[in-house]
């Protein structure tokens, strides 16, 4: 009931911005799922249909997983194009995808789901680094790293999963192109629920995501769409990052429109020292060193701290400067967002700037640092400190962008031999070790130093980690990738240089 409730009020409030900001909701934006085939549809914005391609094909055989059975083994058997269902029933295991063109799909029985359950012993659910994969409809618990990690894979679709405490992310394509995350509900998650990380034309869409310490975090990513997401009570509800010491150095051209990003300031329980440990409890939006970021009607409500802050490297905890990144946010345009109630219980940091300009009461949104040729629509509509370098902007709608998904999948990615341990460090390592700062495990600098001449070193180490530092997690055992694999990326990451 109270549910309903909830969701009447949200219509209601969506209808109300739409009018208020003179946008129309007529579907215009939105990458719609149409039906229940692996493939998907998205109304485009003139009415017409636009076909957009991601996940595996289901053209080949069906697999049935029951109570009691191994997805892995299922995984195993699988050629290229097969569906494996799975059925409700408990399930306790790491799943590895190494081929391409497979449908994992959960069949829901009168309300019951098929779960993964991690028992906070394993680390990882699913790890797919095929292309074309499909993950759907599993309810996914207590794992100790990820949910879903992609790993390099391209043409990605996860959808309509549940996940819940499973550890450091939920669900982490990275370095993949060409991929739709939607309607996935994420909770209790330490770092980012939905962590895109080094991709490419990716859509974020129609998730729910709460009590997480990052709602949905976009890094080192180009061309991407988060829309119509429910983000509420984490720490900090949307990211858009370039986070320093990572191979790919440059996030731009993200949308974020149409979310409803609502009182986001459950205490930050980020792993101390991380960069998003640094997030102050209470931030609607944050854009850090993005550029080309343009935020359009969104509802912003009940973020304590401020409603949009957009700030470079220097003025971020936690982050140690890149050589090879732009540290400033540049290009960012704020539209027309509905935006009350945030600000209200402000860091002195924010109370400070505050006073430098003479600004009286909440401030919605902060800009810390130089940021060039950024905009505002209207400059009145909203409380704000440090925008006085930002000119009007000269577009009133990113309406007219539908999705950045491909229109022919991206191709595969083929690795000649000697790429093995780049495609493997940037797919799996750097989802913890940057080059100079502390991410999830320690920096790669330091790795270097330790074992200088010694990649054999590293492959013990990865293949059976021994905890050793009191102020990082654990490292999950990689030996999940095979000895050559693991050995291609300890040289790999003996060698990188920023
Ligand atoms: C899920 C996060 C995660 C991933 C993925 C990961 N690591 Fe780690 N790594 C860690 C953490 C955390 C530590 C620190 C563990 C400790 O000190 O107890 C660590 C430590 C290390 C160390 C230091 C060992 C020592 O003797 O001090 C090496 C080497 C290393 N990782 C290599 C790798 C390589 C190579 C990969 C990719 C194949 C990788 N890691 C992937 C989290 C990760």
């Amino acid at each position: 009931m109270a549910k309903k409730l909830l969701l009447i009020v949200v219509a209601v409030a969506l209808l109300l911005v739409g009018a208020l900001a003179g946008i129309k909701y007529t579907g215009d934006n939105r990458a719609t799922v149409v039906g229940d085939t692996s493939r998907y549809t998205a109304e485009a914005t003139n009415g017409g249909v636009l076909t957009r391609s991601v996940g595996g094909s289901g053209t080949g055989a069906v697999h049935e997983v029951r109570d009691g059975d191994s997805i892995q083994a299922a995984v195993t058997a699988a050629s290229e194009g097969d569906v494996i269902k799975v059925f409700p029933g408990r399930y306790s295991e790491t799943v590895y995808i190494d081929k391409d063109n497979l449908i994992i799909s959960g069949v829901i029985v009168a309300g019951a789901w098929p779960i993964m359950e991690g028992n906070k012993e394993l680390n990882d659910a699913v790890l797919y680094s095929g292309n074309d994969i499909t993950i759907e409809n599993l309810q996914i618990q207590h794992y100790k790293g990820n949910a879903i990690m992609g790993q390099a894979g391209n043409n990605f679709l996860i959808r309509n999963n549940n996940i819940i405490d499973t550890g450091i992310y939920g669900i982490f394509p990275e370095f993949g192109t060409n991929g739709l995350v939607t309607h996935n509900v994420l909770s209790g998650i330490e770092d980012a629920a939905i962590y895109v990380g080094m991709c490419d034309n990716v859509h974020v869409t129609n998730n729910e995501v709460f009590d997480n310490v990052a709602g949905i975090e976009i890094e080192n990513t180009r061309h991407s769409i988060v829309e119509n997401n429910y983000v509420h009570d984490n720490t900090g509800g949307i990211l858009v990052f370039i986070t320093p010491g990572l191979p790919i150095k440059t996030t731009f051209d993200t949308i974020v429109r149409n979310n409803f990003i609502v009182n986001n300031n459950t205490p930050n329980f980020g792993i101390p020292g991380s960069t998003v440990a640094g997030i102050p409890a209470g931030t609607g939006i944050l854009n850090m060193a993005g550029d080309q970021t343009t935020i359009e009607g969104n509802v912003i409500t009940g973020n304590k701290v401020i409603g949009i802050l957009i700030t470079d490297h220097m003025n971020a905890p936690n982050v140690t400067l890149d050589p090879g990144a732009d540290p400033n946010s540049d290009e960012v345009a704020i539209l027309d967002n509905l935006m009350w109630n945030n600000g209200f219980d402000p860091i002195p940091e924010i109370k400070a700037l505050k006073a430098l300009e003479f600004v009286e009461g909440d401030v919605q949104i902060l800009n810390i640092g130089n940021s060039s040729n950024s905009c505002i629509l209207d400059h009145d509509k909203y409380v704000t400190v440090g925008l006085k370098d930002f000119g009007t902007c000269g577009f009133v709608t990113t309406a007219e962008v539908t999705t950045y998904l491909l229109a022919e999948p991206a191709e595969r990615r083929e690795i000649a031999a000697e790429d093995m341990g780049k495609r493997a460090y940037y797919g799996v390592c750097a989802g913890c070790h940057a080059y100079n700062s502390k991410l999830i495990g320690p920096p790669t600098q330091i790795i270097q130093a330790l074992y200088m001449d010694n990649p054999g070193g590293i492959v013990d180490y990865i293949s059976n980690p021994v905890k050793k530092r009191d102020d990082y997690p654990e490292m999950p055992p990689q030996n999940y990738l095979s000895e050559d694999v693991r050995m291609a990326a300890a040289k790999f990451m003996l060698q990188v240089t920023e």
